[in-house]
């Protein structure tokens, strides 16, 4: 194969972005082949510049029965991901299935089980982790340049909103910690690098017209004994600062809408000296008498990545077999953390989820 014939299946809003984005991304690479929504007029007006070459369905059968579509990109509904992702694997095709990638612990462990039997096939899209910021604050803090990471503190504002469709509805698994939590939780495991030992959770619901919530804060502590900080809010009118990564040599920060990170560190040239606290009179002064450090300031551009590299990632695994790199276990364990979080906090909208 040099080529992979696609279906996208689910033509709102992410839908018409997985057509756009993978013609744009990597033409050389994929064909659209077929789109498929069982509402028709979802069918009608399509962008021009998807051409006129792919054929129109109303329903996944008629998706799966056509051999020419090598994979099934799907963008419904956060209830319908892991019954539509079984069935386009039982069929034998790829398929590339959207965040919150499972609702459950359970139902996540069902799609891994389904996953093994077709190896190769199942590709998740937490394509915020090739965000060009997020790509540039780990590729800084594993460089050591901060020293020995303590605290990571991820505060993303989606914008103030009293947001009102079927996303705001716990009825369909809806709210803020399903649908931005899957790519905030995989950036703060990132960052963490170790597994997690304990969680601490916040979520309620603010001002969005569905009964989901729209403001959360999560403390998830690690073995390696870092902390991660993450809070994500529809409802905040002033956002702060976006990424703090504080380690013992410097801080790695990212302003809100900054797209550009600053980082403050200890000259690199100037080691810690073995000291000793001193127990008598101090001098009449604050701090540290025996040493003075001085600082260093850089701002770094984002990474040369982008999100649409999710597609290229899947291109390079059907086509030339590279290790896709979003791992079934690390999905597994965000769908983890956020069973875990609705647990702790209590929230009692999404309780009904919780076995
Ligand atoms: N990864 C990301 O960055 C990202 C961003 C936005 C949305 N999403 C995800 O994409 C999914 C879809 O979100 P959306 O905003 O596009 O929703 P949407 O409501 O705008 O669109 C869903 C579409 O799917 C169709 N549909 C539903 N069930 C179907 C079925 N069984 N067969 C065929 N068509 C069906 C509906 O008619 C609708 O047109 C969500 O789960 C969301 O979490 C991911």
């Amino acid at each position: 194969m040099n080529k992979i014939r696609f279906a996208t299946v689910g033509l709102g809003r992410m839908g018409r972005g997985h057509v756009n984005e993978i013609l744009g991304a990597d033409p050389s690479r994929f064909e659209l082949v077929a789109v498929c929504d069982n509402t028709p007029e979802r069918l009608e007006n399509l962008p021009a510049n998807w051409g006129t070459q792919y054929t129109k369905y109303a329903s996944l059968d008629e998706v799966l029965k056509d051999d020419r579509i090598d994979l099934v990109t799907l963008a419904v509904r956060h209830l319908d991901h892991v019954p539509l992702a079984k069935r386009v694997l039982e069929a034998g095709k790829y398929c590339m299935t959207e965040k919150p990638i499972a609702t459950s612990v359970a139902e996540m462990k069902d799609l891994i089980a389904c996953a093994e039997k077709h190896p190769g096939k199942l590709f998740l899209r937490h394509n915020r982790r090739f965000e060009p910021e997020f790509t540039k604050a780990k590729e800084l803090m594993d460089s050591g340049l901060i020293g020995e990471v303590q605290y990571i503190t991820i505060n993303r504002s989606v914008g103030y909103c009293r947001r009102n469709d079927w996303m705001t509805m716990t009825e369909f698994y809806g709210g803020l910690l399903t649908n931005w939590g899957p790519h905030m939780l995989d950036h703060a495991l990132q960052f963490l690098e170790s597994p997690v030992v304990d969680i601490w959770a916040d979520v309620r619901h603010s001002i969005s017209i569905g009964d989901g919530d729209d403001l959360y804060k999560i403390l998830l502590k690690a073995a390696n004994g870092r902390l991660a900080e993450v809070q994500v809010t529809g409802a905040n009118t002033l956002p702060g600062r976006e990424l703090e990564i504080i380690g013992t040599r410097g801080t790695i920060a990212m302003e809100h809408g900054a797209k550009r990170l600053h980082v403050r560190m200890v000259d690199p040239s100037i080691p810690f000296k073995p000291l000793k606290p001193h127990p008598e009179n101090p001098p009449l002064q604050y701090g540290n008498f025996d040493e003075t450090l001085t600082f260093v300031d850089a701002d770094y551009d984002p990474a040369p990545c982008q999100m649409t590299d999710v597609w290229k990632h899947c291109a390079d695994t059907i086509l030339n077999g590279v290790p896709y790199p979003i791992k079934y276990e690390e999905a597994l364990e965000v769908v983890r953390i956020t069973e875990e979080v609705f647990r702790k906090s209590g929230f009692q909208p999404m309780q009904k989820f919780l076995k």
